[in-house]
């Protein structure tokens, strides 16, 4: 073998016979559908990426929160028809209560903000990163589990807000080497729907159920769309006009359509205007077919797409200046996103970009005769009390073995205590890149 010994294989086990119980039942070794083990090679791939959005994160003055995994159900019961509500992994627990997984983290952002209330200083700029579960119909890049990155900022009405938003993604996309012409933004605001639906009196409180039908567009066939959304109430020329100021993907369109009074074209130009700001308006483009598919955005909605159409949404926002309110709290401006772990992966193999992680370890030290294990563990308690990594060979082993552990695990230096040297106090440092050998006493080595 490749220095490391193999498991039971699956089949053979490695119980004794005798430890095995009567009632002994194989198991499915796959995780659950739609989930994901994540053994050393993975993890290391997920590590750098989520060291990646922590740096992001850091770079902008983001502060780091977290939130529990189960939440209770109500939290994500909204009224407004969304898909999210109907993928919810839900249950009750011991206690009776209602509880769920959380489908994403928005909701408990919002209840931790309204639970702090008065004491927390706006504006507060949060990043988060957690694990999010929806029972969804598996393609590629939707799983049944996801991390999420999500950065909001709360307490700023101002677009400035979704400009610093954007402006972090794409310095993620830079720092992993993908670029504008691989990705790209598509804008909108919902106020434009809005300003659509106040010409027709359509009522307010329909609003965040509108958009959700909206949301489907693509997915699917139009004249359900119109069903469902004359089933709301909005008569057919209502529908029209919105179906086709969905279709407009220039701002100077939009203006002529809407006329340049209202907050949604304020909005987006200004927005448009600060990302030339920032450098990023190559990666931006308005698109008013981008509503969303959570009730609570209010105002500027984005999404972030391959351009090769390949995938699914690599990542969404917006603003919800609302939300807070429907938890029984009082509103505070906010926006923010949410980046998920799956459809970037993805984006990456398909570009080339995957970075190779191996194993990296300082040194490995073994002991050539089992008396000296005891010092072998000193010769690894100080190099690993001065910062280094040891792999430390727990069991006598033949040299052959080691250096080709030495390998697998890429171990710069292999140190050996043999007891010809370790009479003099010394031992064997092998410098594994050059061949380079020599004997060094056990104090000088660092
Ligand atoms: P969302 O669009 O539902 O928004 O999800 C955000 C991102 O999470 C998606 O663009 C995608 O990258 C990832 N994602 C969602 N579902 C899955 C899945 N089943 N498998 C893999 N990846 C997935 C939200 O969740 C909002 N709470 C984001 C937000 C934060 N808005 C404001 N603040």
């Amino acid at each position: 073998d490749n220095g490391g010994t193999g498991v039971g294989g699956g089949r053979s086990g490695a119980l004794s016979p005798s430890l095995v119980t009567e009632d002994f039942q194989r198991i499915d070794v796959n995780p659950p559908k739609g989930t994901r083990d994540f053994p050393p090679e993975d993890m290391r791939l997920r590590n750098w990426l989520f060291h990646h959005f922590r740096e992001v994160s850091r770079l902008f003055g983001f502060e780091e929160v977290d939130y529990p995994v189960l939440e209770s159900e109500a939290l994500f019961i909204r009224k407004a028809g969304e898909e999210i509500r109907d993928q919810l992994y839900c249950f009750e627990d011991r206690g009776n209560r209602r509880v769920a997984l959380r489908p994403e983290l928005t909701p408990s952002l919002a209840r931790l903000v309204i639970q702090k209330g008065k004491s927390l200083s706006l504006p507060l700029k949060w990043f988060a990163i957690g694990q999010c579960w929806r029972y969804e119909r598996m393609t590629r890049g939707r799983r049944r589990e996801h991390y999420q990155w999500n950065m909001d900022i709360l307490g700023v009405p101002e677009v400035t807000a979704e400009a610093e938003l954007m402006a972090s993604i794409v310095a993620f996309f830079k720092r992993i080497g993908i670029t504008e012409s691989d990705v790209g933004f598509k804008v909108s605001s919902r106020k434009v729907l809005q300003e659509v639906l106040r010409c027709y009196s359509v009522p307010e409180n329909l609003f965040g159920k509108v958009c959700i039908i909206i949301d489907k567009i693509e997915k699917i066939p139009i004249d359900e769309i119109k069903r469902e959304l004359n089933a709301t109430g909005l008569s057919e020329e209502a529908i029209e006009e919105l179906l086709q100021v969905l279709s407009i993907k220039s701002l100077t369109k939009l203006e002529e359509i809407l006329g340049g009074a209202g907050e949604a074209i304020a909005d987006l130009k200004q927005l448009f205007s600060l990302a030339e700001k920032f450098g990023y308006s190559e990666w931006i483009q308005f698109d008013a077919s981008v509503v969303r598919g959570l009730a609570y955005y209010t105002g500027i909605v984005f999404e972030g797409f391959d351009r090769d159409r390949k995938l699914r949404a690599i990542c969404g926002g917006g603003r919800y200046d609302r939300l807070l309110s429907t938890f029984g709290g009082d509103d505070v401006p906010a926006c923010g996103f949410g980046f998920g772990d799956a459809v970037i992966i993805e984006l990456l193999k398909e570009k080339g970009l995957l970075p190779e992680l191996s194993l990296e370890v300082d040194n490995i030290v073994c002991a050539l005769d089992h008396d000296l294990q005891g010092v072998a563990a000193t010769v690894a308690t100080k190099l690993r009390g001065e910062g280094q990594s040891v792999d430390l060979v727990l069991e006598n082993k033949p040299l052959k073995w080691v250096f080709k552990r030495a390998a697998r695990i890429n171990a710069q230096r292999l140190i050996l205590v043999g007891n010809t040297e370790w009479q003099k106090g010394m031992v064997v440092v092998k410098v594994l890149s050059s061949g380079e050998q020599y004997e060094i006493k056990l104090d000088e080595l660092e």
